[in-house]
């Protein structure tokens, strides 16, 4: 066997021949020899022995305390215990100090070696089982890593591991996923499984993963997902395509929203300039009049279009600054009421209404912006209240902060759609919204506008009753308020 011992003892005749006579019979064994504890000590430091052997008594440092810095130093490594004749009481002491075995002086050679083999063995046991604990331990680990979810579900349905991106990826933890069964925390899984191609090995695409939909927590997710079997189950692995679904679904609703929002007001500067162009028809002034102020209405309408995506892109690429003064809510909000009652004036159906408190703190956050998100927000609650009713903005005082609350009476908005008008061209339904146009970006730019200063933007809704916008900010430093003074004096 190929092991490599240590033989310490401060006897040199037996250090010259004990090596020699195990050499005979243990076939490769290297032995390499210390007369002092000292010296073997160091050894021992550099090499890991398969097995030491140490006689007791010796000068200095003596073996049981050799034995109790190699238990120190290397707690798995077996010593044995050479005694003198007769000294039962050091060997029993040496067994209590962890020494694996004892041999008597004078040596009997045949207990000696099969000793020896025997602590060798031993240690080469020890050594294959860390080895495989540390194999096991980095493969968990590697498991704890992989950036797909990699789930084990066993014969009987049950989950049997669950990974960290598995958690990531579906918002389950493990501890709601192991030992349940994959049905539970899986709803529609058996619906889903049987479409799951799963190969009986692992290999180089032999398996093209399948793309299904899961529902979970009321979020759709878009895994595509294989699986290998085993003795002990389905190993899963997948990843989520959710947002790449998302994203292809949100460009196919965009082209179809601005083509539809392009193609109206296209068709009729169109139309109107065609016939503005026809030499059969005398026009009167104002018949030419009112062919142009179409034509100027609709092409202000174009660009409106163009600047909301434009303005979109912008922010989302982070190049837009937002200035930071202190803002006189009440002066604003009355102002942005104003112009809006000019706006809709001809909405006879619609009444605005406006509620400040007698005094505010100033807000910190950029005046011209915030402008724009209550004149989306009015718009909104204008356009969305086909039947008329009241629109009120309320400024009030919140501690911290300053809400303004947009009301309307309109056709209001369904709990599951209130999440999700915030996104990118989104639109509540964009066929039943009774012709009214629009981009979707209306919102999303409020909401990032709103964000940037710092504040939020919420909604409440009941459907058929009316929606309430809320924006709330908080109020300015004190380096802002210096600011709001000294724009008012100015
Ligand atoms: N006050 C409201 N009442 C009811 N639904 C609303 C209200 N405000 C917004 N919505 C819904 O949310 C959707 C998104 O609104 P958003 O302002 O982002 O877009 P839009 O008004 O359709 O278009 P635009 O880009 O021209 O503003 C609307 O299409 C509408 O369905
Ligand atoms: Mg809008």
């Amino acid at each position: 066997m190929s092991a490599r011992i240590l033989l310490v003892d401060d006897d040199k005749a037996l250090l010259d021949a004990l090596p020699e006579a195990l050499q005979l019979r243990m076939n490769g064994i290297e032995i390499d020899t210390s007369e002092t504890a000292i010296e073997a000590l160091e050894r021992i430091r550099d090499t890991d022995y398969d097995a030491i052997v140490s006689d007791i008594k010796m000068p200095g440092m003596d073996g049981l305390a050799l034995l109790h810095e190699i238990r120190e130093l290397r707690p798995t490594t077996p010593t044995l215990m050479i005694t003198g004749h007769g000294e039962r009481d050091l060997a029993v002491q040496a067994l209590r100090g962890g020494a694996y075995d004892f041999v008597q002086k004078p040596i009997d050679r045949d207990y000696f070696v099969a000793s020896l083999e025997r602590a060798i063995q031993l240690r080469r046991l020890d050594r294959e089982v860390e080895q495989q604990r540390l194999a096991l331990e980095r493969h968990a680990r590697v498991l704890e890593h992989v950036d797909d979810g990699v789930f084990l579900i066993d014969d009987g349905g049950v989950i049997r591991h669950w990974n960290p991106a598995a958690h990531a990826i579906t918002g389950v933890p493990a501890d709601q996923a192991l030992e349940r069964k994959a049905a539970e925390t899986l709803p529609g899984w058996e619906v889903v499984a049987p479409l799951i191609p799963v190969a009986s090995m692992p290999g180089p695409g032999s398996l093209e993963a399948k793309v299904v939909p899961l529902e979970l927590d009321g979020r759709e997710l878009w895994l595509s997902i294989s699986g290998v079997t085993f003795s002990d189950g389905i190993v899963y692995a997948f990843r989520s395509l959710t947002e790449e679904r998302a994203l292809d679904e949100l460009k196919g609703e965009f082209i179809a929203t601005v083509s539809h929002e392009l193609r109206t007001p296209l068709a009729a500067i169109y139309g109107s300039a065609q016939t503005l162009l026809r030499e059969d028809v005398e026009f009167e002034e104002s018949d030419k009049k009112r062919l142009l102020d179409v034509i100027a209405h609709e092409s202000e309408r174009l660009s409106r279009i163009a600047d909301d995506i434009l303005f979109a892109n912008k922010l989302d690429s982070g190049q837009l600054a937002l200035g930071e003064n202190g803002i006189d809510l009440r002066a604003l909000a009355r102002d942005v009421v104003e112009e809006m009652r000019g706006c809709f004036a001809a909405r006879e159906d619609i009444s605005f209404e406006l509620t400040v408190p007698d005094a505010l703190d100033s807000v910190a956050g950029d005046p011209d912006r915030l402008r724009q998100v209550l004149i989306n927000l009015i718009d909104n609650a204008v356009k969305y209240s086909p039947d008329g009713g009241r629109v009120e903005v309320a400024v009030e005082s919140r501690d911290g902060g300053v809400r303004i609350a947009v009301r309307d009476e309109g056709i209001g908005i369904a709990p599951l759609e209130q999440r999700r008008i915030f996104g990118k061209f989104y639109r509540v339904d964009p066929g039943l919204a009774r012709g009214v146009g629009g981009t979707g970006l209306g919102l999303y730019i409020c909401r990032e506008l709103v964000r940037r200063m710092d504040g939020r933007l919420s909604v409440s809704s009941e459907e058929g009753k009316g929606s309430t916008f809320a924006v709330d900010l908080p109020v300015a430093t004190a380096a802002g308020k210096d600011a709001a003074a000294v724009a008012q004096t100015a």
